[in-house]
């Protein structure tokens, strides 16, 4: 197992809560308590299928103050590369998992006046430590909601219970639609808005939000991707002078782990940078979010976690 994990942790809460999201609650095998975390941070899980691990980055969503538990909650996507498909279909009460420190890339600004959230979809999760915490603090928080229908809706009925005053649920297929100018129009001075969800709806709230003059830095966003297939290649390893095969649905990083190479990483998803690695030769194809346009032009690094190779091969500094 990869030393980037950093406990063995048990199921000991596995609850079907819409009929794509599924809510799982760890405790660690040690009896000891997890790393504490702030409000958006997320892990890496490691589930061993018996042949590979797969390892996907997942938001906490349960209180930042019980460090007994870990909780997350996994979107099913059956057209994805298997890691949701297992962890619905494998992981249950009992199972046993690998799991990171928590990392934030997508922290709440606490001095802001008021926190205006967007959601949409499994782009809830990270609100959910996000509206436990701003409750604990007594600040002013505002939800914005958007679900394909109510049934889908994780956690919806649990947060409009709780907060009726402060969470609005958009439910698209009664025809309700988030209107982001409305939401983002007349907020007092000193509001941060906070954008997760779909990559079109996060694209939109920004746009708008950037049209309306709001400043980046009371704008804030997470969207992980995951690695897309792509064509196969093979990969030196200057330093080791040895060639890896990377295949057409695994990504860089996944080719690289395999071998038993270990890179950092943290997100897997472009965004955080640990896994920033040179490149000496070869075209990158590039899908994060991390490295410059210069960076990006020079063709010198690459984020092996979610980049591949354009052509047939890839040399790396390593
Ligand atoms: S692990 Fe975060 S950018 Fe690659």
């Amino acid at each position: 197992m990869s030393t980037n994990f950093s406990h063995t942790a048990r199921v000991i809460r596995a609850d079907q809560v819409t009929p794509l999201i599924k809510h799982f609650s760890f405790e660690r095998v040690d009896g000891k308590p997890f790393s504490p975390f702030s409000a958006g941070s997320h892990v890496v899980i490691g589930m061993n299928n018996g042949t590979n691990t797969h390892k996907n980055p997942y938001s906490l969503v349960g209180s930042s103050n019980n460090f007994m538990e870990y909780e997350i909650a996994v979107r099913l996507d059956s057209t994805g590369r298997g890691g949701s498909l297992f962890m619905h279909n494998n992981i249950e009460l009992g199972s046993e998992i690998e799991i990171g420190n928590p990392y934030n890339l997508f922290p709440v600004y606490k001095p802001a006046k008021k926190h205006l959230m967007i959601a949409g979809g499994v782009g809830i999760t990270p609100f959910m430590t996000y509206i436990d915490e701003m409750n604990l603090m007594h600040s002013n928080f505002e939800l914005h909601y958007s679900v394909r229908d109510f049934e889908n809706g994780a956690f919806a009925k649990e947060l409009q219970d709780k907060y009726p005053n402060q969470v609005n649920l958009y439910i698209q297929a009664n025809g309700v639609m988030a209107n982001f100018n409305e939401i983002l129009d007349n907020q007092p001075l000193g509001t941060h808005v906070y954008v997760c969800g779909p990559q079109q709806m996060v694209a939109d709230a920004l746009r708008i939000a950037d049209e309306m003059g709001w400043p980046n830095s009371s704008v804030h966003s997470e969207e992980f991707k995951a690695p897309e297939p792509g064509n196969p290649f093979t990969v030196t390893l200057a330093k080791s002078d040895c060639k890896i095969n990377v295949r057409s649905r695994e990504s860089l990083l996944e080719a690289l782990e395999n071998a038993n190479i270990e890179i950092p990483y943290s997100c897997r998803g472009g965004a955080c940078g640990f896994c920033k690695t040179e490149v000496i030769d070869g075209e990158i194809t590039h899908r994060d979010y991390f490295l410059t346009d210069a960076e990006k032009a020079s063709g010198n690094c690459i984020m092996p976690c979610i980049s591949r190779a354009q052509g047939d091969h890839l040399t790396l500094n390593i």
